[in-house]
């Protein structure tokens, strides 16, 4: 069970060649060879081109380009194809679209275009993962299995028929009984109350706030109901091919789908990543903080990087090319924070179809004309030359407790304020990120051990258990520092009476009477005892009493002027911190170094600013590695350690210097 990918560091991406003629893959195979591709993602969209009609088949294309990758030594991760159902599918059964909220039937002519819950594609999926199994389970060029495509990416409900009768049977089989039902959901406000399976639905459309427990039930059930296409799918191929592992491309800060769910069912993370360059010292942030979430779902091995872009993407209202350097440096981040693949969307840019303008390994130029292409031969040759790293961790001291359950709760309309749960968690990460502190996403209930440090934003849901858990880390001598809004409601969304954060209150040491949530623009101080300078603070004001917490910033103004807004409570062998508000950045910065001072969190290394390092570890070796993410030549001392650079191979002793975006990986000295 479980098995691996082959320990190497992966390199391709993509490949569509049912796009072209086979006169070019000749071409493309020589290519891909000369910039070193390794690996490459085959067949995702090509479900018309093998299945043209119910009964015909066509696989001799698929067998050609697989022998032709294999003899070339280039692997393949070969995709199921059910991600985008070919069009004579829903003809014939035309129940296969998917429906929404407002009753609007999603038509063929773009991709994606089937129901979770339809049980026409699952026949259809299942029969033909089943051929692809049985004719491609001992091809010497399988090494993976890519099942589907980005699940959910377009289509994130259904709210047909197949899809409210698949709800309903989640349903039975979550609450049993419909008094169970009534009571998890309130139904006891406005007259919803419940008295026969057939009268519920999906949450359609409706005149006003839909009921927050359904809603947030439906999230959990379209979670269920893609992760049991994924689990149909893997089962099938495990049968058949129980030594080659499998994987699907997940997105990083998706919210639809709890990736944690999704953990299970691979083998190895994979994931998709598209910072844009727009701004790209938030993008090269995305990139790291996407790099971290993934990785911490499967610690213990290295994530893919399954796709990004070689340059420009097409979606974006205005697509910026990555200016040179930027693709190497970006890639050279998904090693630096434990991926072992760096690959593509796609191979050989589309001639045709809505993608032609995305970037490409090889772009509409000549490819010996192109700058892309040069770079992508580059960066080949330097992962060639980085292959030690490949199998090594990350290992880090500060977790985020990060949980979809409640940032789909959190996120459900009728609060008190609107809380961006993901971009919040990020602005926390950012933080640590740009100290080179390593940060790992946890669940809130995750067994904890490792961590000195855990923060929690905003954690709306929280269940006892959960809560005990956070607790008892405290209790065993670890610094947790929670946020605004945490703890507030149940699994059922329902609130924990008797004074937020009802579970957390002991180990806060404080209870929250009201919040002051504030429209955007609008701000408030916070003074820190000792120090005269003030900070700004905005989006949210907790008004909070003391029951043991020593208060360390007071607001400044508001009705509440004076009253604490962060606070710190030494609670068994550990302390809990508390941030009622949203702190301005030299704020936070005031309260994090004070919260990292007190969980004796180290930088992997103090660099100039925009210079990112980090460090792998492995068997073979530790890998420091360094990314200087600005325009200048920068110098960075070591701290007094030495090794040798990977890329460079030469020997680096007390500092080094990088030009503008260029990076070293420096194997230390035992
Ligand atoms: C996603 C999809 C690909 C392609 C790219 C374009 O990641 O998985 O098929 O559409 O986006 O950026």
């Amino acid at each position: 069970m479980n098995p691996r990918l082959p320990s190497k560091l992966y390199y391709g991406g993509d490949y569509n060649p049912e796009q072209w003629p086979e006169s070019i893959w000749q071409e493309d195979i020589r290519l891909m060879r000369e910039v070193g591709v390794n690996i490459v993602s085959l067949g995702i969209f090509s479900w018309a081109k093998l299945q043209p009609s119910e009964k015909r088949f066509n696989f001799g294309w698929l067998d050609r380009i697989m022998d032709l990758l294999a003899a070339n030594g280039i692997s393949v991760c070969l995709a199921t194809a059910t991600a985008s159902p070919p069009p004579w599918l829903s003809r014939q059964y035309p129940d296969v679209l998917p429906v929404t909220a407002d009753g609007v039937v999603l038509q063929v002519g773009s991709r994606q275009q089937y129901s979770p819950s339809s049980r026409v594609y699952k026949k259809f999926a299942a029969a033909l993962v089943r051929k692809l199994a049985a004719r491609y389970r001992k091809h010497p060029a399988l090494v993976s299995w890519h099942i589907n495509n980005e699940y959910a990416c377009h289509l994130q409900e259904c709210h047909g028929e197949d899809s409210t009768v698949a709800f309903r049977n989640w349903l039975r089989a979550r609450y049993k009984t419909l008094d169970a039902l009534n009571e998890a959901w309130g139904t006891a406000f406005w007259s919803q109350a419940y008295g026969d399976w057939k009268e519920i639905f999906t949450p359609r459309r409706a005149p006003y706030h839909c009921n927050p427990t359904q809603c947030l039930d439906f999230r959990r059930f379209i979670n269920d109901a893609f992760l049991s296409l994924s689990r149909m799918e893997a089962a099938i191929l495990r049968t058949a091919t129980p030594q080659i592992p499998i994987t699907t491309n997940f997105m990083g800060f998706f919210k639809p789908l709890d990736y944690r769910d999704w953990a299970g069912v691979v083998d190895y993370v994979a994931w998709d990543s598209y910072p844009d360059p727009v701004d790209e010292k938030a993008a090269r942030h995305a990139g790291a903080v996407g790099h971290d979430l993934m990785r911490s779902l499967k610690p213990d091995r290295p994530f893919v990087l399954m796709e990004q872009a070689t340059s420009a993407v097409n979606w974006r209202p205005t697509n910026l090319p990555k200016r040179p350097g930027l693709m190497r440096l970006g890639s050279l981040q998904t090693l630096a924070r434990g991926g072992d693949g760096v690959m593509f969307f796609q191979w050989r840019a589309s001639k045709a179809g809505a993608e032609k303008f995305h970037s490409a390994f090889l772009q509409h130029v000549p490819h010996d004309r192109s700058r892309v292409f040069a770079e992508v031969k580059t960066l080949g040759f330097e992962l060639g030359k980085l292959a030690i790293v490949a199998g090594s961790v990350v290992k880090n001291k500060v977790a985020i407790a990060f949980d979809w359950q409640a940032w789909w709760a959190v996120e459900t309309e009728s609060k008190p304020g609107r809380i961006d749960y993901a971009g919040w968690a990020q602005t926390l990460h950012r933080w640590f990120y740009e100290k080179n502190i390593g940060v790992d996403f946890v669940h809130p209930g995750a067994d904890l051990a490792q961590y000195d440090l855990v923060l929690v934003p905003s954690l709306y849901l929280l269940t006892s258990p959960d809560a005990d858990n956070l607790t008892h880390f405290v209790v065993r001598g670890g610094t947790l520092l929670a946020t605004y809004f945490t703890g507030i409601v149940d699994q059922n969304e329902h609130i924990v009476l008797g004074g937020y954060p009802a579970l957390l209150r002991k180990a806060l040491g404080l209870w929250v009477e009201e919040w002051c949530p504030y429209p955007d623009g609008r701000t408030n101080g916070l003074g820190f005892a000792g120090d005269r300078k003030k900070y700004a603070c905005d989006h949210w004001c907790d008004l909070l009493h003391l029951e043991g917490a020593t208060a360390l910033a007071d607001y400044t103004g508001d009705f509440f002027v004076g009253r604490p807004a962060i606070t710190r409570h030494v609670h068994g062998k550990g302390c809990a911190y508390y941030l009622g508000t949203r702190p301005d950045a030299a704020g936070l910065d005031r309260l994090l170094s004070r919260v990292g001072r007190e969980a004796n969190i180290q930088p992997i290394l103090k660099t100039p600013p925009g210079v990112e390092a980090t460090l792998r570890e492995s068997a073979e070796g530790r890998f420091l590695f360094l990314l200087n993410h600005t325009d200048r030549t920068t110098k960075i001392s070591l701290n007094g350690q030495r090794g040798r650079d990977l890329i460079s191979g030469k020997k680096i002793v007390r500092t080094t210097t990088l030009p503008p975006l260029a990076a070293a990986v420096i194997q230390l000295d035992r």
